[in-house]
């Protein structure tokens, strides 16, 4: 199947790899290789004679900027998609995306989703939970030399590389014209992963619980975690962090 990835980030490099060493013939699309989703240059040759397109790439800011960047390049790559004859789009998004409407980002992903609802051609959502590689960044944005602060958000984080698995799958079946949740096999709550991750590092800072503390204190109750129909991937954080 000739299939399209767009965005070759933390995602969509494991992607294609794994779509190519399963036989596709995959061509890759990003800011770097000259493809600019926000003016469209390079979109066309980009999707020439694909069936499937997977949107995986990402806004340079998480502020309200990033509600103008899916806007343009969700509606470019969707009409790209149409000129091309692409029978299949495909989008990574985050589970309880539309429940944290108080988050810019979270808007912009959510309008992602509609887009591609209301676009011409058969689609699927991927709605994954946070990745672990994300959970040490989260962690620097509330830390210093004395404690780490974290709001006790309920998490269901997994693994990016069992979120390859799941877009693969999406991406080389049939179109689902809905969502697939997917989430990592343990619930926390962030501070609990906070210490999990320290005490792996041998830090021996103390989390303190603090409900203003950074991007997740803004999620309301279990907004972020998965529905029982998600499909749970097998990566412990425990063993992620060890390996
Ligand atoms: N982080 C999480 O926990 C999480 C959870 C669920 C879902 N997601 C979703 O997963 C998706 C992928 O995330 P990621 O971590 O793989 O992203 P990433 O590593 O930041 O990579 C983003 C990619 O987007 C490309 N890109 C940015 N602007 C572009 C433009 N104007 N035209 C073409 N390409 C452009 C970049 O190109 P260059 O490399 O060439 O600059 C890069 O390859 C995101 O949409 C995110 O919302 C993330």
């Amino acid at each position: 199947m000739k299939i399209t990835v767009v965005g070759t980030g933390l995602i969509g490099s494991q992607l294609a790899t794994k779509l190519t060493a399963h036989g596709h013939d995959v061509t890759t699309a990003s800011l770097s290789s000259g493809v600019d989703l926000l003016t469209g240059a390079g979109l066309d040759k980009a999707l020439t004679d694909a069936h499937t397109v997977v949107n995986v790439t990402n806004s340079p800011t998480f502020d309200e900027q990033s509600i103008a960047f899916f806007r343009t390049t969700v509606g470019n790559l969707l009409a790209a998609g149409e000129r091309a004859g692409v029978r299949h789009q495909v989008a990574l998004s985050i589970v309880g995306v539309d429940q944290v409407p108080q988050l810019d980002y979270y808007r912009a992903k959510a309008l992602q989703e509609e887009l591609l609802r209301g676009g011409p051609t058969p689609y699927s959502i991927v709605r994954a939970t946070q990745f672990f590689e994300f959970m040490e960044p989260t962690m620097s944005w509330t830390s210093d030399e004395s404690a780490v602060r974290l709001p006790a958000t309920p998490l269901q984080p997994m693994a990016s590389a069992d979120v390859v698995d799941a877009l693969a799958d999406v991406a080389t079946g049939a179109p689902l014209g809905g969502i697939l949740e997917v989430a990592g096999p343990d619930a926390f709550t962030l501070d609990e992963i906070g210490r999990i991750t320290l005490a792996a590092r041998g830090d021996e800072r103390p989390v303190v619980v603090d409900d203003q503390a950074g991007l997740f204190a803004a999620v309301e109750g279990d907004a972020l975690t998965p529905g029982p129909d998600a499909r749970l991937a097998p990566t412990h954080y425990r063993d992620w962090l060890n390996g």
